[in-house]
């Protein structure tokens, strides 16, 4: 079975939608294996979002990620890396198609609620940023 990492992002969490999306994430079949609530530091939510280190939005992302709680999680299900990209949308909510979490509850490209690892590579490293083994229920 595939796995996959989730985050509810601060702007979720602070409108308290978290119970929500993840009523969302479990009618669409997924099985939660682990879950915890975190709030990350600047150099924390720096390290997660490396590969986007120099674009005109990494700053502005650092702050807004690292301004309050969110919610990271490790899905399951087979083909659970596109099926939770599909669940949560387009990255800009004005993109995302009905039905989506995005379009439902994200603010706009920054503040767009959830993230979702985008391949099997990101999935493991992801994973392995903010959980170890024994915090896994298989
Ligand atoms: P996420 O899927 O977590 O990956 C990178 C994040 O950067 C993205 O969601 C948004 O929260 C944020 N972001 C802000 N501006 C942009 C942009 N123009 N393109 C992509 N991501 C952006």
């Amino acid at each position: 079975m595939e796995k996959t990492f989730a985050i509810i992002k601060p702007d979720a969490v602070e409108r308290r939608i978290t119970g929500k999306i993840i009523s969302k994430i479990e009618e669409s079949g997924f099985n939660i294996v682990a879950m915890k609530k975190i709030w990350l530091t600047k150099k924390e939510a720096e390290g997660f979002y490396a590969v986007h280190k120099g674009k005109p939005f990494f700053e502005s992302l650092i702050n807004y990620m690292s301004s309050g709680p969110c919610i990271a999680m490790v899905l399951e299900k087979e083909n659970a890396i596109a099926d939770w990209r599909k669940l949560m949308g387009a990255t800009n909510p004005a993109n995302a198609e009905a039905g989506t979490i995005r379009k439902e509850f994200a603010i706009d490209v920054e503040k767009n609620s959830v993230h979702g690892s985008d391949a099997v590579d990101t999935a493991k490293y992801e994973i392995s940023y903010f959980f170890s083994n024994l915090e896994f229920c298989e």
